[in-house]
């Protein structure tokens, strides 16, 4: 399917028919999925495909048994961990170093990104940093952010967040509908795939073959110029 008629077709679909999805298409999507812009490229992302009948049903109940995810064939929590920049920094380090990579961006994942992740117990650095970030940022343009965890929850749920565009753009390119939900108890979903603080919830995705009954209406968009701005 062409890159705009995906595009233009994607819909939040919130019913379904009952033909399945099959393996091969949940697998394109979530290697689609891994391949959208992240920050560092830490990936600090996870993708859970809820499978266990129990759990799909637990999941169905955490999203206020709305019926996008009641409907859905699949299920697929989208989580956001800043703390698994230290699983996937040594990995890149590692890379850097076999493809002898520019020294900058070995600078970059040795000694920034560690620095720049690191907030202490409880955030014990938080303060320091934001005081360093506002003085210098009295001088020259700096990065304000992140300096506390919060900051870093934030940049690892943009990066879900894309991840899960391009899944479900995938997902639409196969012939498959899904529905985003932000919708759902977070700290009852983070115990069921047995995540906890750091991690966050960036979106459960219902997924399956959309019924006639899926949509309201056509799509409404506010129109360009009320959102695009020229400065
Ligand atoms: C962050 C986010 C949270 C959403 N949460 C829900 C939700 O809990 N339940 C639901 O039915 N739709 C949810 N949606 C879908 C939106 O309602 C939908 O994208 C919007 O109405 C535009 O419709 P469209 O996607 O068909 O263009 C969510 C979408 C996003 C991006």
């Amino acid at each position: 399917m062409d890159f705009f008629d995906t595009i233009n077709k994607r819909r939040s679909s919130r019913k379904f028919t009952d033909k399945s999805v099959p393996d091969e298409v949940m697998k394109k999507s979530f290697e689609a999925a891994i391949k959208a812009p992240n920050s560092s490229n830490l990936q600090t992302w996870r993708f859970w495909w809820v499978r266990d009948l129990e759990k799909k049903k637990k999941l169905v109940e955490f999203c206020f048994n709305q019926s996008a995810a009641r409907e859905a064939k699949e299920l697929v929590v989208v989580t956001a961990d800043p703390d698994l920049w230290k699983v996937s920094n040594p990995e890149i380090i590692k890379y850097a170093k076999e493809i002898n990579a520019p020294r900058l961006v070995k600078f970059y994942y040795e000694k920034l990104i560690p620095m720049t992740y690191r907030v202490g117990w409880f955030g014990i650095f938080t303060p320091f940093k934001k005081l360093s970030f506002f003085i210098t940022g009295l001088f020259r343009p700096i990065t304000r952010r992140p300096g506390s965890m919060r900051d870093l929850q934030e940049i690892a749920i943009k990066s879900a967040a894309l991840g899960a565009e391009n899944f479900v753009l995938a997902l639409e390119a196969q012939g498959f509908s899904s529905c985003m939900m932000e919708g759902h108890d977070e700290t009852r979903v983070l115990k069921l795939i047995g995540l906890r603080s750091p991690a966050r919830t960036a979106m459960v995705i219902g997924i399956g073959e959309p019924s006639e009954r899926a949509l309201w209406g056509e799509q409404f968009r506010l129109p360009l110029e009320k959102v695009v701005k020229e400065v």
